[in-house]
């Protein structure tokens, strides 16, 4: 038998799994053999069954009837968080959906642990909701709620960029000062500890915290962003109405933007509004097109392309999202210009996250050695040079980009419960 402990990193886009074996942290595999398992439940209405992560968004794209969900750690804390949704008959509240995903990886922790686990060490960004100590308790409470409700006992959290710098400490030799960097899907968290190999080994670290702090700022929201400059006006976002008196009402095509609002935009009264919309608007060609991809139920691979584009532009000086439906067929070309203006007012809020991370911590920004990075939006070179700007004479070291916070949180179950 092996401990009955692990670790969950559930992320706003992708989660991972991680244990403890000899004496070494590792990933559970999630989804055929795969470490991560993106943060995706896919309600199958017909078959009746409820999948998770690459097969429920295939499902979802390969036109199965049913209901996607994405995103949804962006609902704790929110006002989303009391709310249910319409699963073919059934209103499920979304905590009770994020409860069937962790109730996933916890019989994927169970297959690999061979038997019932009952203790875990939960990640968590250090804000779920910015300034708000009360909703960002409400936040824990909501997914410590959801884990208990599938069966875990023993539940710790743990701040996710923390867990980071456990896993990164596995491979000093010597002591730093490190600045951790955890750029997700829905947050932006940062540490600074002192590590070393002897540090390691102390079961008390808080003397070796010197600052953590976070923003709710992460790759979504530069989803979100992209999509609503380069890819709603060709839905008729921003434009007037027949009469010129004003613009069209922005929120649907923000929801239609926003991967955790969209299935908002798939009601029956969305529908009649956006019929409205389109009779009053002076483009009633492009609502058209928004109506169609409603019709079609394509607003999650709309968003899925965008995301795309997001991701070929840290390579790339172009790219395109093309949109092959019939009927609402278009191509928006987006540059890496275009990607960097949209997002800078985001970027530098963490950038500023970033300085005043080093200021709790009472040290010069030269002090810091090491910055390691870890977290899929630490990939944008935007975003990159913003950040090591601050500390140019620190080393940096990239981690296990998307498996790093599993890692540590692993290390960190160990400590709490062996
Ligand atoms: N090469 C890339 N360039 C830009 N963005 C990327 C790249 N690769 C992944 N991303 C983005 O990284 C995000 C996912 O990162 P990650 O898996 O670390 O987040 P998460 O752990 O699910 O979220 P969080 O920790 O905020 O809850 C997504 O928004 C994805 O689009
Ligand atoms: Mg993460």
């Amino acid at each position: 038998m092996r401990p009955a402990f692990g670790g969950i990193d559930f992320g706003t886009s992708n989660s991972t799994v991680g244990v403890v074996r000899s004496g070494q942290p590792q990933l559970v595999p999630l989804e055929n053999g795969q470490p991560t398992l993106p943060s995706a439940v896919f309600f199958n209405f017909e078959d009746g069954y409820t999948y998770f992560g690459r097969r429920a968004i295939a499902d979802y794209t390969d036109s199965i009837e049913g209901r996607l969900m994405r995103s949804l750690k962006s609902v704790l804390g929110s006002s989303l968080a009391n709310e249910k949704t319409r699963i073919k008959a059934r209103q499920i509240g979304f905590i009770d959906i994020i409860g069937f995903f962790i109730g996933h990886l916890k019989t994927r922790l169970e297959e690999d642990a061979g038997g019932a686990v009952e203790s875990v060490v939960l990640g968590r960004p250090v804000q779920f909701v910015d300034d708000d100590a009360e909703a960002d308790a409400k936040a824990q409470g909501e997914l410590e709620k959801a884990a208990r409700a599938q069966g875990f006992r023993h539940i710790a959290f743990q701040f996710e960029p923390i867990a980071a710098a456990l896993d990164y400490e596995q491979t000093v030799i010597r002591e730093e000062l490190a600045l951790i960097v955890d750029m997700g899907g829905g947050t932006s968290d940062f540490s600074i500890v002192r590590v070393s190999p002897e540090r390691a080994r102390s079961n008390d670290r808080k003397g070796d915290i010197l600052a953590n702090r976070g923003i709710h700022i992460g790759g979504t929201d530069f989803d979100r962003l992209l999509s609503i400059a380069h890819v709603m006006p060709e839905l008729g976002y921003l434009t007037p109405t027949k009469d010129g008196k004003r613009n069209l009402p922005a929120s649907y095509f923000v929801d239609l933007a926003t991967w955790q609002r969209i299935n908002l935009v798939y009601t029956a009264k969305a529908m009649t509004d956006l019929k409205q919309i389109r009779f009053e608007a002076a483009r009633a060609d492009l609502v058209g097109r928004f109506i169609h991809i409603v019709e079609h139920r394509y607003g999650h691979a709309l968003a899925g392309l965008v995301e795309k584009a997001k991701i070929a532009l840290t390579e790339q000086a172009s790219a395109e999202v093309k949109v092959p439906l019939p009927g609402a067929r278009f191509a928006a070309e987006i540059t890496r210009a275009g990607l960097e203006e949209t997002i800078a007012a985001d970027i530098e809020r963490v950038t500023a996250t970033v300085r005043q991370t080093i200021a709790d911590a009472g040290v010069p920004a030269s002090d810091i050695t090491a910055v390691f990075l870890t977290g899929g939006s630490t990939a944008i070179p935007l975003a990159r040079r913003q950040i090591l700007s601050l500390m140019p004479q620190a080393s940096v070291i990239e981690g296990d980009i998307f498996g790093s916070v599993g890692l540590g949180l692993a290390l960190d179950a160990q400590r709490k419960f062996a």
